[in-house]
């Protein structure tokens, strides 16, 4: 007689991603749903690290800008991100922050719309975009102004006096996925340029931003992409915006910044969208993580991502049914991005208590656990573990201690 087969570690043992899960440093015991908020390390992360810290910049010094091509970084490593984003070579610069690239991406967008003056978003955007246009709201001195809708009504909200629509493609809280191409579609019968906040999409689902007739994008690179924590972020320009006028007008965005002129002329191309001096040692850093997804295949990676979440959400009502979970994510897996997010009135409790258990997601405000499903290391093992060890703590109560009320300053 063949002994009974274990479902979940078939699926373990067919998935065509597993090989890659050994590619990561992964503490035995250790159950990480929170890739979609810092990444795993690549193991070689670390000999990359090592060798740029030691030869490059201990040996090389100032030799290494043209030695070890720091100098051609943001766009080497931008068009590496933009083979995963549907973009083309020269239409991606890594660099900055995702907030610092909203600003320019903002701002070059606005540049091509004279005589528009609306910054336009959905409330529940994730709070820096937002802030980012209120930002400039305020700094144009009355000029612009913001308008934040409802998710529902934003394609009703577009009309002639806006400039600028910012939207997250994935939804950092209910992983909801935006039809980009429909959505820049509308935008632009109403003249509305749309800059796409891509930090939950690229590396979690496919992207495809030439294919959208995308006008702007940005992306943080320490979450799918496994660049590092604070990893820099990357800035999309369609080659049709790049007379565009980004405003942080550094010398590393001048035509000839060796030259050292007096007056800023903007570089050609993606170029006039870097700033400043490159931060080398996070560049490399991500460039690791950038290529080791770029082994893998999108269509398998989003294939499993959707049974992970599938997974998840049906041990979730099988096993811990009766603790009152609210799913907040659409039901159908193709409007959903890497993640599973559940409310519950005690969820940050029941996060810390979860993370004295070795499971690792985060909590979001008010009420919400989100757990980030990434295909390269997460197991279908992990997700029946997780699960099994969040009905732990609600049956044993343990996420009802005094302790884990306390609220950190990072959650
Ligand atoms: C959608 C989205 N945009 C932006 C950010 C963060 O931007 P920054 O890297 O500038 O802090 C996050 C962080 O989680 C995010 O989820």
């Amino acid at each position: 007689m063949n002994a009974p087969v274990d479902p979940i570690a078939l699926l373990d043992a067919e998935d065509p991603l597993r090989h890659f899960r050994d590619q990561f440093t992964i503490r035995d015991g250790l159950i990480y749903l929170d890739g979609n908020s810092l990444g795993m390390l690549p193991k070689r992360t670390v000999a990359r690290m090592s060798e740029t810290i030691t030869q490059e910049w201990g040996e090389g010094l100032i030799t290494s800008w043209l030695g070890a091509d720091w100098v051609n970084s943001p766009r080497r490593i931008g068009d590496k991100i933009g083979r995963l984003i549907g973009a083309q070579p020269g239409e991606v610069i890594a660099g900055e922050s995702t907030s610092i690239n909203i600003f320019k991406a903002l701002t070059a967008a606005l540049s091509l719309q004279e005589g528009r003056h609306v910054l336009l978003s959905e409330t529940t955007n994730f709070p820096t975009d937002n802030y980012m246009m209120q930002g400039l709201a305020r700094f144009s001195g009355g000029t612009l102004s913001t308008r934040e809708v409802a998710p529902e009504d934003v394609l009703g909200a577009l009309d002639d006096t806006v400039a600028v629509l910012l939207l997250t493609q994935v939804h950092y809280k209910t992983a909801r996925i935006r039809d980009m191409r429909e959505v820049t579609r509308k935008a632009h019968e109403a003249g509305v340029l749309v800059v796409w906040d891509l930090s939950h999409s690229a590396g979690a689902i496919e992207v495809d931003l030439t294919d959208a007739n995308a006008d702007f994008a940005v992306g943080c690179g320490y979450k799918f992409l496994n660049g590092g924590p604070g990893a820099p972020a990357y800035l999309y320009a369609a080659k049709r915006h790049h007379g565009a006028h980004p405003v942080l007008s550094g010398w590393f965005g001048h035509a000839r910044p060796f030259d050292f002129e007096g007056q800023f002329e903007a570089a050609n191309g993606i170029d006039r969208f870097q700033c400043g001096t490159p931060p080398v040692l996070g560049m490399n850093a991500l460039e690791e993580g950038v290529d080791l997804i770029l082994e893998a295949d999108m269509a398998a990676l989003r294939k499993k991502s959707v049974a992970l979440s599938e997974l998840f959400v049906t041990l979730v009502a099988e096993r811990c049914g009766e603790f009152g979970f609210e799913f907040i994510c659409p039901a159908n897996s193709a409007e959903r991005g890497s993640q599973v997010a559940f409310a519950h009135p005690n969820a940050y409790e029941m996060m810390q208590a979860l993370k004295a258990r070795e499971v690792i997601g985060d909590f979001r405000a008010p009420n919400v656990m989100r757990f980030g499903l990434t295909p390269l290391y997460t197991s279908f093992a992990d997700i029946a573990e997780a699960v099994e060890r969040l009905r732990t703590i609600c049956v044993e109560r343990e996420w009802d201690r005094p302790e884990y009320r306390e609220r950190a300053a990072v959650t």
